[in-house]
């Protein structure tokens, strides 16, 4: 048996509206990115959407339109995927990195605030695995000091902080690559609220063509095609069902795997589970892995080593390495994701379950325990993974879904 940790999910819908495209005589970008861009701005309840031709390059969109670059600096988190950083460096600016919150893996607000000098511009939160951080003290932050939100939702296609859906917080971006919730081989939105702003991004987007060959503004091409509309639009309208099957999936993992350190969803977020990621402490995960890839199941590390820690970033900010992020640090040691995707069967995931409680310890029997270490747990915490998860919140269980990273062991390309 073989249960791979991600799979697109292409139908008949799929197929035709490619065909489609591929008949009509326009594949390069044209009505159909303009009909994607106007269904996904509705769906997040924004005024535009940019499409182009991934979520990295829709970052850095999103930076250049907003006039950031030489001499500033964006507030974000090291425990992500590099493109969170390097778009920021892309653009000339420095990354600052903070600490994240173990319990939503998302940046921790009480931190940024010592973090913010003269040169900040930007916080930039990551919705990592399909779930927002703490959003309401990082609103308070930034407004009192003047600074914009810049979403990285690339996971989190859906999920909502009291009520707000991931978009509604500042510029966006969201990655429509071939693992995401919503996909399009590659791909990515930009999307704001402000047109001055939407404009700057479609200029950029274009060479800075708004009539054909005559350049008002520097840009670049970032243009997607068609063929990836096409195949976002017919994906679109089963979007939440899929989401809810995720969030099915998510709480029958959870449910069957009380005892393990599973992730929880603090009250007020609806999780979108685009991964779901377990925490192995006390040293098992590779034996976790190889356990459960004998059993012919996908799993991934998203991410084995923190941004700042990364050899290229030493370069551009020499001293990095040195920064302690000790959460952040400690969890890429910890973490591991396990198939969540809407087309697991019950049988499938009855199988990760048990194969799970075949080759992993419990938290309560491990001797290290996974109290130790973050300066948040005590006795009670070991034996009750579940209270140290979620402090003041819901379990997943009838909660919501999953987020967070891209290929496994299924040839979905490479992992971004
Ligand atoms: C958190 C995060 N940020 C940025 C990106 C970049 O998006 P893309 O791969 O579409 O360029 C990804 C992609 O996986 C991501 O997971």
């Amino acid at each position: 048996m073989s249960i791979p940790l991600s799979r697109p999910d292409i139908g008949d819908a799929e197929e035709q509206a490619v065909l489609e495209v591929l008949r009509s005589g326009i594949v390069a970008m044209g009505p159909r990115t303009q009909a994607f861009e106007e269904a996904w701005a509705e769906y997040c309840g924004v005024r535009h959407a940019v499409f182009m031709a991934n979520g990295t390059v829709a970052q850095e969109a999103v930076l250049r339109a907003l006039d950031i670059g030489a001499g500033d600096e964006v507030i974000t988190v090291s425990f992500t995927f590099n493109a969170t950083a390097s778009v920021i460096l892309q653009v000339g600016a420095k990354p600052v990195f903070v600490d994240i919150r173990e319990e939503d893996f998302g940046i921790d607000p009480d931190l940024v605030e010592a973090a913010i000098t003269p040169r900040t511009k930007a916080i930039m939160p990551v919705h990592l695995y399909g779930l927002m951080p703490d959003m309401d003290p990082l609103v308070e932050i930034a407004q009192r000091h003047d600074l914009v939100i810049i979403e990285d939702a690339a996971q989190a296609h859906g999920a909502r902080y009291k009520g707000r859906r991931a978009g509604q917080f500042g510029p966006t971006m969201f990655s429509l690559y071939a693992t995401k919730n919503l996909m399009t081989g590659e791909g990515g939105f930009a999307t704001t609220d402000d047109d001055l702003l939407a404009d700057r991004m479609r200029l950029y987007r274009s060479h800075g063509m708004r009539q054909r060959y005559f350049h008002e503004s520097l840009g670049t091409n970032f243009k997607p095609t068609d063929i990836a509309a096409a195949l976002g639009l017919a994906q679109l309208p089963r979007l939440d069902e899929r989401t809810e099957q995720r969030r099915r999936n998510a709480a029958r993992l959870t449910a069957g795997l009380e005892g393990y350190l599973t992730p929880g969803v603090p009250d007020g977020r609806e999780h979108v589970w685009h991964q779901y990621t377990m925490r192995f402490p006390g040293g098992e995960r590779q034996q976790v892995i190889d356990g459960l890839t004998e059993r012919g199941i996908g799993t991934l590390i998203y991410y084995p080593k923190p941004i700042h820690r990364q050899d290229y970033l030493q370069s551009y900010l020499p001293g990095a390495a040195e920064q302690s992020l000790p959460v952040s640090e400690r969890l890429t040691e910890e973490v591991l994701s396990i198939p969540v995707r809407p087309s697991l069967t019950d049988d499938e995931l009855d199988t990760i379950i048990r194969a799970v409680r075949d080759v992993a310890t419990p938290v309560a029997e491990l001797k290290t325990g996974a109290a130790e270490g973050d300066g948040g747990g005590d006795a009670s915490d070991a034996s009750s993974p579940a209270g140290r998860w979620d402090r003041g919140g819901s379990r997943a269980a009838g909660a919501e879904g999953d987020g967070g990273g891209e290929a496994s062991t299924v040839g979905a390309g490479s992992p971004a």
